[in-house]
């Protein structure tokens, strides 16, 4: 067989033609001002069309840039067939465009092709929408974009999302090779060991007839079965699967970059991760970030500032002023806190009242609203002016009496222009979840931060928390975090005072990454099963293979994950992260794109997986 030899005139390179007689790469963002005079061949897509009368111009567009083209004479009336979205191959003289016509924002502005070849290679059904720049345009809805993502991801922002999201992973890849973590694949086709936090996907085997396996919701127990492999640095860009309630920082199908090292502890994963951002941080934003990041116990995040993953870009401290509103006039309160109840209170500078204040009474009373959807009675606000407490234009402020207010001033050392949040409610944990909550929401409002970026180390959580529906102990994290040793006494009597040697990272308000060091002897393991509920049955059948893996010489292991897609979110500026996902699903965990998921009819399921269902 012969090889076809390309003419050493025309060179194909990676899809481009380069033409006088050198290999040129060329595209539609590379050339500029000097390249003018030379003979370029180039494709793309037609993305603008502008008829001056005797010329056309077209903007051709590739994912690197876009490039004028200018049609006159006899190619005038083939270019008059082209429409949006057509691919069409072309050649022509690069000439310098006339100083009046100059695109700045343009790298390639400067010049244009005179076009004297057309090649047509596809044609393009009108697009449902305008492949526009964000800045300049309406967007259209999330919904349409996402149907025709393919399209969506011509547009010069989502090329950039998506350029920002391959260089980050680049970025992280090199930066544990050069430590020498191994890049490992652990299967996703594992076993369902009934997952507590969030819902498992099932899959079933034809192979094996009523049998499923399960999509994994982290690479959990095969990163730890990599340590007693004696692996002992591992990392992964591991996709995970979650049936879990949507939110806006959530997918059911995310990316971990999880990691996992053997004789180590929390202190070595913690600094390996602040190395890891500060190099992130310099090479894709060429920002630098101090390491040595602030900690903060798991207890006094939820005291002070209602969450596990507070905002610290503004301080607003969450106080308890149950034993003043007790001492007031204020018989709604008095009522809540004479029955066991709480009432709790938080400040923001927020110059209310003067006219930049994005407080004023139409958002007191949305904040309302917020507050009864969280689970609360309602909301009462006070505002300082001079020196007062007071609430105009309501008129609880005489509720509290005077010392009762005086009291609440001098606890938030309320300064001019403040307004105090107070909330109350029989259930301290809602009462404070539900305060964390609006916290984060009113200081994004206000939008005043102390610093850019706020890393937060969260200490300590507790091994198990009750779960609100069941009652049931679930763990904090997950059931292989390791218990601190000296709070192991509580394990009979009181579980939940049970610490782990967990940590997550909080980045501006959101959970970025989490991990722990691990359980590593299966007596310890089952009994953590065990305090969640599962018989020893139920313990050997799901987690038998783990158990049975500690058992041959597991050495001291922890890792973390690190959430991918709302760390490449978050270094952009954005909590949206189906913006930095190829083909994400919607709100509602669906695919406008390709329908999934989509019912499957009885018969498919009996013939193809063995399954039989009642509908
Ligand atoms: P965890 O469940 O906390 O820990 O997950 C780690 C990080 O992953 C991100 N994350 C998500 N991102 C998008 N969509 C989701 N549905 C979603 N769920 C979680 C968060 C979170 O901090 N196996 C442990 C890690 C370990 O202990 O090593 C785990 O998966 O940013």
């Amino acid at each position: 067989m012969h090889e076809r030899r390309e003419s050493p005139r025309r060179l194909r390179v990676g899809g481009c033609h380069g033409v006088l007689g050198v290999t040129m790469e060329v595209n539609c963002g590379s050339l500029s001002e000097k390249d003018v005079g030379k003979n370029i061949s180039i494709y793309g897509w037609c993305r603008y069309i502008r008829d001056h009368g005797g010329k056309l111009f077209i903007d051709l567009a590739d994912r690197h840039g876009t490039l004028q083209l200018v049609f006159e004479g006899a190619l005038l009336k083939q270019a008059e067939s082209i429409s949006k979205e057509y691919v069409v191959f072309v050649s022509g003289i690069i000439k310098l465009r006339e100083q009046e016509t100059i695109d700045q924002e343009n790298p390639s502005g400067k010049i244009e092709l005179f076009v004297n070849k057309l090649e047509v290679i596809s044609t393009s059904k009108v697009p449902p929408f305008e492949l526009i720049d964000e800045k300049k345009k309406f967007l259209a809805n999330e919904e349409l974009r996402l149907k025709y993502r393919y399209l969506d991801l011509r547009r010069k922002e989502m090329i950039q999302r998506i350029e920002f999201r391959d260089k980050l992973t680049k970025s992280i890849r090199k930066f544990f090779w050069e430590k020498e973590f191994l890049e490992l694949e652990t299967p996703t086709l594992i076993k369902d060991t009934y997952e507590t936090g969030s819902r498992t996907f099932l899959v079933p085997s034809r192979t094996n007839q009523d049998k499923f396996y399960a999509l994994p919701q982290s690479p959990q127990t095969y990163k730890q079965l990599c340590m007693i492999a004696g692996l002992d640095r591992y990392f992964q860009v591991a996709r995970c699967y979650r049936d879990e309630d949507p939110r806006e920082d959530r997918q059911p199908e995310f990316t971990q970059i999880d990691v996992e090292v053997s004789f180590k502890d929390e202190k070595y994963i913690q600094s390996l991760i602040e190395e890891l951002m500060q190099r992130v941080f310099k090479e894709l934003l060429k920002k630098e970030i101090k390491q040595g990041f602030k900690h903060m116990l798991y207890k006094d995040a939820i005291k002070n500032y209602g969450s596990d993953k507070p905002d610290l870009r503004f301080e607003s401290k969450i106080l308890d002023i149950t034993q003043e509103a007790k001492e007031s006039n204020y018989n709604m309160l008095k009522r809540i806190t004479e029955s066991g109840g709480f009432v709790k209170a938080i400040s923001f500078q927020a110059m209310f009242g003067s006219e930049s204040s994005k407080l004023d009474k139409n958002y007191m009373l949305k904040l309302i609203e917020i507050a009864k959807e969280l689970g609360l009675g309602g909301m009462t606000w006070l505002f300082v002016s001079n020196k007062k407490l007071c609430s105009e234009p309501s008129s609880i402020i005489n509720s509290f009496g005077e010392d009762t207010a005086n009291k609440i001033l001098s606890k938030f050392l309320a300064k001019e222009g403040d307004v105090i949040l107070v909330f109350a409610d029989a259930s301290e944990k809602l009462l404070l979840n539900a305060i964390g909550k609006i916290r984060k929401i009113v200081g994004d409002r206000i939008g005043k931060y102390s610093e850019e970026y706020s890393f937060l180390w969260i200490d300590e959580f507790p091994m198990f928390e009750k779960d609100e529906v069941t009652g049931k102990l679930k763990p904090a994290h997950n059931p292989f975090s390791a218990p601190k040793q000296d709070t192991l006494v509580y394990m009979e009597k009181e579980p939940e005072k049970v610490v782990a040697r967990q940590y997550d990272l909080v980045l501006n308000g959101v959970e970025i990454a989490s991990g722990s060091i691990r359980i590593r002897d299966p007596e310890s393991q089952r009994k953590s099963l065990s305090m969640m509920g599962m018989n020893d049955k139920t313990i050997d059948e799901t987690f038998g293979f783990l158990l049975e893996a500690l058992s041959y010489g597991t050495p001291i292991h922890g890792g973390i994950a690190l959430g991918f897609d709302r760390l490449v979110a978050i270094l952009s500026n954005s909590e949206n992260i189906r913006e930095f996902i190829l083909f994400p699903k919607n709100k509602k965990y669906e695919s406008p794109l390709d329908g999934s998921p989509t019912t499957i009819n009885k018969k498919r399921l009996k013939d193809d997986f063995g399954i039989s269902i009642d509908r």
